[in-house]
């Protein structure tokens, strides 16, 4: 495992849902209980960029496109469908990590 190194735009928009590419992933990283978390920016059901979606307030991740939500800490799918991907996140001195 290979943590890298990930900035953030500033300044960081508050509930959001933001899009990474790293190392070819493309990546889906939110903000919930204090902490970053990142999923895979893809739903299972059917390929939608999960990070187009919506973070709701119980920390999961709304599909935009059919409404499948996705537990931002573990991927968890809310529906009959395959979780998502999930990537450790750490945070040292200010600067955040995944590891991919
Ligand atoms: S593509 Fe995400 S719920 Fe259907």
């Amino acid at each position: 495992m290979k943590w890298i190194r990930i900035s953030l735009p500033e300044p960081v928009p508050s509930k959001a849902l933001i899009k990474l590419e790293v190392t070819g992933k493309k990546i889906c990283l939110g903000h919930y209980a204090g902490k970053w978390m990142a999923i895979a920016d893809r739903c299972t059901h059917n390929g939608a960029s999960l990070s187009q979606g919506r973070l709701t307030a119980f920390g999961e991740v709304v599909c935009p496109l059919h409404g499948y939500r996705f537990r931002l800490m573990d991927g968890r799918c809310s529906e009959a469908c395959e979780d998502a991907e999930v990537f450790p996140i750490k945070e040292e001195n200010g600067e955040i990590f995944i590891a991919v």
